[in-house]
């Protein structure tokens, strides 16, 4: 690998991506892989945190690594793999959880969030102790590979603020071992909205489905989707107080087009909503296209896909042994 800066990061295979996914990490991700060296992994076992269906994980596994390269992650310069293929991460997440506090875990927003929706349903008769220790996991997914920046939606950030708190943790106790990663959160589209309810994160578990647009929605499914979108009583398009729902879809057109929160106002000056919305729904429907293509085109070659993740857990071993064989040696295993 070239001397570069080292990238991190991961999606979890648990259902289909929404465009939130999308634009506050899969779309960073491709523009950053010019400037560094990534490793960019299919989280599946974060997925079973969540008691899952065997083969529709397998299933979202695979769509997922398509969606990786459909989204435009060169797989020849970077690293693709998937995190059960890569027995580093269990390894070191042991050691990691047995230096991480319970109060630290049990401060996590998403654990705390996670374990109230679920409570209740099917779900929560699952409330495991993988839901708990999973940051710990996820310390392990990022040290392993010395990553220097961690690209995440700021959903993330806790997470990785954690990750911070366990490398230092770790160097001074039994000398130095872990980079520091830093988090790398974009301005646009570090968090977005639910369609339907401005106030809560877009997320593919939420049960409504005019909430959020999937990757792989069909193109009109998406453009009614923003069409529906929930805006409010007025008819400006800017943002400020109560226009929060107005500002999720400037948002989203801005992440997709690149125009700054200042020249869609401007764009959309003394025009309505419906001309807002269609030319957003028309923005999105552009964005998902080519992607869509692409990701058709890769799931008819599923032996390429199969090339794509044995040779990426080869090289993601490579890397990760490296420093699963100090961290072992420091915590005194012998050798
Ligand atoms: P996950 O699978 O929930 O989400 C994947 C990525 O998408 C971002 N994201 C969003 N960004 C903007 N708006 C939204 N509405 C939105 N929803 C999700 C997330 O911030 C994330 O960047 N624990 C992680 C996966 C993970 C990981 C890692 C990430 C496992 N190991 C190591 C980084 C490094 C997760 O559940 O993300």
């Amino acid at each position: 690998m070239e001397n570069k800066k080292t990238i991190l990061s991961a999606i979890q295979p648990s259902g289909a991506l929404t465009i939130g996914n999308y634009l506050g990490a899969l779309k960073n991700w491709a523009a950053l892989q010019d400037e560094y060296n990534c490793c960019f992994c299919v989280a599946d076992m974060h997925a079973i945190t969540v008691r899952q269906v065997p083969a529709e994980l397998r299933k979202n596994s695979l769509d997922l690594l398509a969606l990786f390269i459909a989204a435009g992650i060169d797989v020849e310069k970077h690293i693709l793999f998937i995190q059960s293929q890569v027995p580093q991460h269990a390894q070191l997440s042991w050691v990691l959880t047995c230096n991480t506090y319970m109060g630290e875990l049990s401060r996590m927003t998403q654990f705390k969030d996670k374990s109230q929706r679920y409570s209740g349903s099917v779900a929560g008769e699952n409330i495991n102790a993988g839901l708990f220790t999973y940051p710990s996991l996820m310390a392990a997914d990022i040290l392993l590979y010395q990553a220097d920046l961690v690209p995440v939606g700021a959903d993330q950030k806790q997470h990785l603020e954690l990750a911070r708190d366990l490398a230092v943790r770790f160097n001074n106790a039994y000398s130095e071992t872990f980079k520091v990663p830093e988090p790398y959160i974009a301005k646009v589209a570090a968090r977005i909205m639910s369609l339907q309810d401005p106030f809560s994160k877009m997320s593919k578990s939420d049960d409504n489905a005019n909430s959020y647009i999937l990757l792989l929605d069909p193109i009109d499914t998406a453009v009614k989707k923003v069409k529906r979108a929930v805006t409010d009583s007025g008819a400006e398009v800017k943002r400020g107080e109560g226009k929060e729902g107005v500002e999720n879809l400037m948002n989203i057109y801005s992440a997709v087009t690149g125009k700054n929160m200042e020249e869609i106002e401007l764009e959309f000056e003394g025009k309505g909503y419906g001309d807002f919305k269609g030319t957003v729904a028309e923005s999105v429907a552009d964005c998902l296209r080519p992607i869509q293509e692409k990701y058709n085109d890769l799931m008819k070659n599923k032996d390429y896909l199969q090339e794509v993740y044995t040779a990426g857990a080869q090289k993601a071993q490579g890397l990760a042994n490296k420093t699963l064989r100090k961290v072992y040696k420091k915590v005194g295993f012998l050798q």
